[in-house]
């Protein structure tokens, strides 16, 4: 099963992906985790685009294509049962060389999902959004606090906050959201299953809904 999993920054992607991820053993691959990975391992890739991460604009086409083009063929042993792509494709440019490597090796995309939630939960929840350094694992402090101040329930690794989701920072991602990714949505429409899902329900509500859409 291949999914690919659209919504607005803080629309719960990623929390949901790891789900999915999980329950159905597909490979995760989240373009964001790549990208903060390599800025903070300090990579050539990570100098040039840590501080476009922090502006919340878009990292050019070509770099994130490449980073996708090496996630989708590593791990072969588990690419085999599918992948859930989260925060890739984000313009349609994206979209289309998406299509043009799946065609390449013999791949498709079974449904895409999209979840809609409120600008105003986005920024309330970006706001208390906190991320284990080590393993992470994501947080909210309103709606899914660690047990411990500031460490990780799985791994006891501090918390921290993305430099991103600041509020100004968050104003300037969700305007690049509506205008470059919001239309790739179309673009699906005319190819793919999509399901819209609202993102507003409670997590774990949102992953039965999520799991009854992409059935068996
Ligand atoms: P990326 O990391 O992809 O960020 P994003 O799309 O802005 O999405 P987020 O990770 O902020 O949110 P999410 O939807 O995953 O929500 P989450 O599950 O964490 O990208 C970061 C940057 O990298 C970009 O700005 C860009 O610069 C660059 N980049 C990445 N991909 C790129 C690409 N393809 N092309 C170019 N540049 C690229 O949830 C958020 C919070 O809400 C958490 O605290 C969570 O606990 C809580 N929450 C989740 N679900 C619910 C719920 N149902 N109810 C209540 N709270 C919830």
């Amino acid at each position: 099963m291949s999914l690919v999993i659209l919504g607005a920054p803080g629309s719960g992607k990623g929390t949901q992906a790891v789900r999915i991820a999980e329950s159905r053993s597909l490979k995760h691959i989240s373009t964001g985790d790549l990208l903060r990975e390599a800025v903070a391992a300090g990579t050539p890739l990570g100098k040039q685009v840590e501080s476009i991460l922090t502006s919340g604009k878009l990292v050019s086409d070509e770099i994130v294509l490449e980073l996708i083009r090496e996630a989708v063929k590593s791990d072969a042993g588990r690419v085999e049962k599918g992948w859930i792509l989260d925060g890739y494709p984000r313009t349609t440019a994206q979209a289309e060389a998406l299509e043009t490597v799946l065609g390449q090796i013999g791949q498709k995309i079974d449904s895409v999902l999209v979840l809609d939630v409120d600008n105003e939960a986005i920024v309330e929840r970006l706001s208390n959004r906190r991320t284990c350094e080590s393993c992470k694992a994501v947080y909210n402090l309103i709606n899914k606090a660690p047990k411990v101040d500031g460490k990780c329930d799985q791994c006891g690794g501090a918390l921290m906050q993305r430099d991103d989701d600041k509020p100004e920072t968050i104003r300037k991602r969700l305007d690049v959201y509506e205008q470059q990714t919001r239309p790739i949505i179309e673009f699906y429409e005319g190819k793919y299953t999509v399901h819209h899902v609202n993102g507003m329900l409670p997590i774990d509500e949102v992953t039965v809904e999520i799991e009854r859409l992409v059935g068996e």
